[in-house]
């Protein structure tokens, strides 16, 4: 790749080409849960947060009549840092000179002005709408004469709070490689393996870190099999991907007899999600924003098809491995993510720990540097899903620099219709895999308390 192309699709400031297309989406924000006084008891008098999204900073508040508004940080006044302001019931005031906002950047009071000044009708500060789902904030900072796409009903948006949990974590490096390992389905038998399994007993499904420790569906001779077993034993899947409006479905197969075959079908859900299976009734979705050209939240939301989630304990496993309220993992470059040699030797492919496999994926991502030299890099024939990311990713920047619509979520022809999507990983006869795991995928959604029947049909390309 040459440099300037490497450049146009991880820039993502105001005004870039690859950032005007990103905005397009809707984009987390915050969790809800940073709201949440007995997480950080600061936000109980004062619901206010400075956020940073795409290289810009903008103030984040909830007014009395819990509604959000997210507004450009800098008060268009003489520019003062708006996430310093008052918090009053109906609006965030400077510090400064005490000018007043509203959630939709409605100049509401200018105090220091003369009796009769008409100056506050002529200020708004720009706002972005927000919305909730899954226990997120979601913004649209596409064009401000613009209108947002309506929000898609993807599986983790529409399924109730008692089968969902959302977490997030910084990654210190630009969103599209971050991405880039998400979509890789050929780095599991590598970077996340397990030298020995554990007895599958041994996994519950709040097991935070433990991804690949859960079982493949299906059985050989009669035994189930942990997917990392899989993963390790059967290194070099057949990677193909099929086009759908929202991205692309991945498929990974891994043929382990002449009667059997492996198959995960995973998807990636354009421009920076992805949606894997975790267990037989448990996805991960899971979104990369940019914070700016080198930082990126990724942001994931647990969606259970079967029992509710016990969200205290998930949230209670996760929160070991980061520091509030900004989400910082405690493994970092700064101590090498962990590394041990001797676990490396005798217990993991990597030596980063078994119990968060989370900080596997951020040493892939972080150790490249903060934006991957894509000059150096040399793609085979199992990096195919990255290739057609970029040329995905290509096409969408000319399409919207052309003034055209953004593909997929952000185009509002299609996201209001968009569901699912399904994902499998799962043992299956070697010859009726395409069928099988369409079944495995309809039984799910049959037993998933809150999904009616019909509403999730798989999407056809
Ligand atoms: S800078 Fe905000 S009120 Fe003056
Ligand atoms: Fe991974």
């Amino acid at each position: 790749m040459k440099a300037e192309q490497n450049e146009l699709i991880t820039r993502v400031g105001p005004g870039t080409p690859c950032g005007d297309l990103l905005r397009r989406y809707w984009q987390p924000v915050a969790l809800v849960d940073e709201f949440n006084p007995a997480l950080d008891p600061r936000v109980a008098q004062r619901p206010v947060k400075a956020v940073r999204l795409f290289g810009q900073d903008l103030v984040l508040f909830r007014n009395e009549a819990g509604q959000w508004g997210l507004l450009d940080r800098d008060c268009p006044h003489r520019g003062a840092d708006l996430s310093f302001g008052r918090h009053e019931p109906d609006g965030l005031r400077c510090p400064f000179h005490g000018w007043k906002f509203a959630i939709d950047g409605a100049c509401l009071e200018t105090p220091a002005e003369p009796t009769g000044s008409r100056l506050c009708d002529r200020v708004r500060q720009r706002s972005y709408p927000v919305v909730e789902r899954c226990g997120t904030l979601f913004a649209w900072m596409g064009p401000e004469d613009g209108t947002p796409p309506p929000f898609p009903a993807f599986d983790c948006f529409v399924a109730p709070a008692s089968h969902t949990f959302a977490f997030k974590g910084l990654w210190f490096a630009n969103w599209l490689q971050c991405f880039e390992v998400g979509i890789d389905p050929a780095h599991p038998s590598f970077l996340h393996r397990f030298l020995q399994d554990e007895p599958l007993e041994a996994i519950g499904q709040n097991a935070a870190g433990k991804q690949f420790r859960s079982a493949s569906a299906g059985a050989v001779n009669g035994q189930q099999w942990p997917m990392t077993r899989i993963m390790r034993e059967f290194a070099q899947p057949e990677i193909s991907f099929e086009k759908q409006p929202f991205g692309v479905q991945i498929t990974a197969l891994r043929p382990m007899t002449p009667e059997l075959t492996h198959v995960r079908v995973t998807n990636a859900i354009f421009p920076a999600t992805f949606v894997i299976p975790l267990s037989e009734t448990m996805t991960i979705t899971q979104m990369h924003v940019p914070v700016d050209d080198t930082h990126t939240y990724w942001y994931s939301f647990f969606t259970s098809f079967g029992s509710p989630l016990d969200r205290e304990a998930m949230r209670a496993q996760r929160q070991q491995f980061i520091s509030l309220p900004d989400y910082i993992p405690k493994s970092g470059r700064h101590n090498r993510w962990g590394f041990n040699p001797e676990e490396q030797r005798s217990q993991t492919y990597l030596g980063m720990g078994e119990e968060d496999i989370n900080v596997h994926d951020q040493w892939a991502v972080e150790s490249m540097g903060p934006i991957q030299d894509r000059t150096r890099e040399h793609l085979g024939t199992s990096d195919k899903i990255i290739m057609a990311n970029r040329r995905s990713l290509l096409q969408a920047i000319e399409a919207v620099q052309a003034g055209g619509v953004a593909p997929g979520a952000a185009d509002p022809a299609l996201s209001g219709g968009m569901t699912g999507p399904d994902t499998v990983d799962g043992v299956a006869p070697a010859g009726e895999w395409p069928t099988w795991w369409r079944e495995q995928a309809r039984i799910k959604r049959e037993h998933a308390p809150w999904l009616v029947p019909g509403i999730a049909e798989p999407a056809t390309p």
